[in-house]
């Protein structure tokens, strides 16, 4: 079987950290989302794989994946000229799949215990596709799927305005040469993508064997502020504690913390679970529970928890705790002097502000 994940697509939910970087790339407990998706597949004995990109952030994403060797894989790339939908990238990943039966990732999706229980029920199944499925009270923002007795799936509705059932379409999917037919089949839609949920529909009325499988363990699509957050507490909750780097003697490390290769503490208390990033520094300040500071960052004089800083970025002298935020790449917060309350801080790449 083959793996192909989306890692294309246009973001807007995620502005601006969308701007500059691919949203794929954006670190949950200091490791890209994609890689999760990457290790997922590989550890489902899926390694023969392919990234579709878009021309503006493909270059990123190849930077950080590479060949795939790391990961035990192989992997190539497609780009796709524009986000013209899921079911778009399918189309374009024909010569790559060829006929054999492929898992569809989308790079932004988070799933908390693997795959490999879905990937086996299709490799040894007869079915032609496998859609997972995640029971909500509120689906509706959703494709959602309506199932038989059997666990046949029956229709399915992209956002649908009255209940029909509480069972959301997640980003995994299982398909065999049949949905070439499929997105070759159908039309863009109001939006003018390609749906999945339109290819999905199109085997399910050409009587094709469309099951569906239900998750029970977490799930999260990473495309908005608040589930980058909760996808890094999800993680971090599951940390073992490593220390690669150095602590003074006045630091204090308590709980679950990982300080990565390079790591500096001085004068702190890092207040777990929290994972401080290679080359790191963090002086005369607190970090507290579910925080990630990714690589090469400075956090001097102030206190941040539950939140997620990505590289290169720059916190010092701020009067107030810092809570709730992701900060992008190559900021710098610093102060400016003025009262002080609780800061809730959605900030750009290359962003600065004054405080
Ligand atoms: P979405 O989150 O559905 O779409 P998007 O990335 O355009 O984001 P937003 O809704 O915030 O504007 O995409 C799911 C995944 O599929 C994501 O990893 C991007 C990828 N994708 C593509 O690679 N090509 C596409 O044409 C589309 C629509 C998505």
């Amino acid at each position: 079987m083959k793996g192909l994940i989306l890692s294309g697509g246009k973001g807007t939910r995620l502005r601006p950290f969308t701007y500059t970087g691919a949203k794929q790339l954006v670190p949950v407990a200091n490791k890209p989302v994609l890689f999760y998706a990457i290790e997922d597949l590989v550890e489902a004995g899926v390694t023969d794989l392919c990234i579709v990109i878009s021309p503006e952030t493909g270059d990123q994403v190849k930077a950080a994946v590479g060949d795939g060797s790391r990961f035990g894989a192989r992997v190539e790339y497609i780009v796709q000229d524009a986000p013209r939908g899921i079911a778009h990238g399918i189309k374009i990943a024909r010569d790559f799949i060829g006929d054999e039966r492929f898992i569809l990732f989308l790079g932004d999706n988070f799933i908390r215990d693997g795959i490999i229980s879905q990937v086996n029920a299709f490799r040894e199944g007869t079915m032609n596709a496998q859609i997972i499925l995640y029971k909500l009270e509120d689906p509706s923002s959703m494709g959602v799927a309506v199932l038989d007795g059997d666990g046949r799936v029956t229709r399915l509705v992209e956002k649908p305005k009255q209940f029909i059932s509480p069972y959301g379409v997640i980003g995994i999917y299982m398909f065999d040469h049949h949905v070439f037919e499929a997105v070759n089949a159908i039309k863009p839609s109001a939006r003018g993508e390609l749906e999945i949920t339109d290819t999905i529909q199109y085997l399910i009325d050409h009587k094709l064997d469309v099951r569906a499988h239900l998750l029970n363990g977490a799930w999260i699509d990473t495309g908005k502020m608040s589930d980058i957050l909760e996808a890094n507490r999800l993680v971090l909750d599951t940390l073992e504690p490593k220390n690669e780097g150095q602590v003074d003697g006045t630091s204090i490390i308590e709980g679950r913390v990982v300080l990565q290769a390079g790591a500096v503490i001085q004068n702190s208390r890092i207040r777990g679970p929290a994972i401080i990033g290679e080359r790191t520094r963090i002086e005369n300040a607190f970090v507290g529970p579910y925080t990630s500071i990714y690589h090469d960052c400075l956090i001097r004089h102030c206190e941040i928890e539950h939140s997620v800083v990505l590289e290169h970025s720059t916190i010092v002298d701020i009067p107030t705790r810092i809570a709730d935020s992701l900060i992008g790449r190559n900021t710098e917060v610093a102060r400016a002097g003025g009262h002080t309350k609780t800061l809730k801080m959605m900030i750009g790449d290359y962003s600065k502000v004054g405080i």
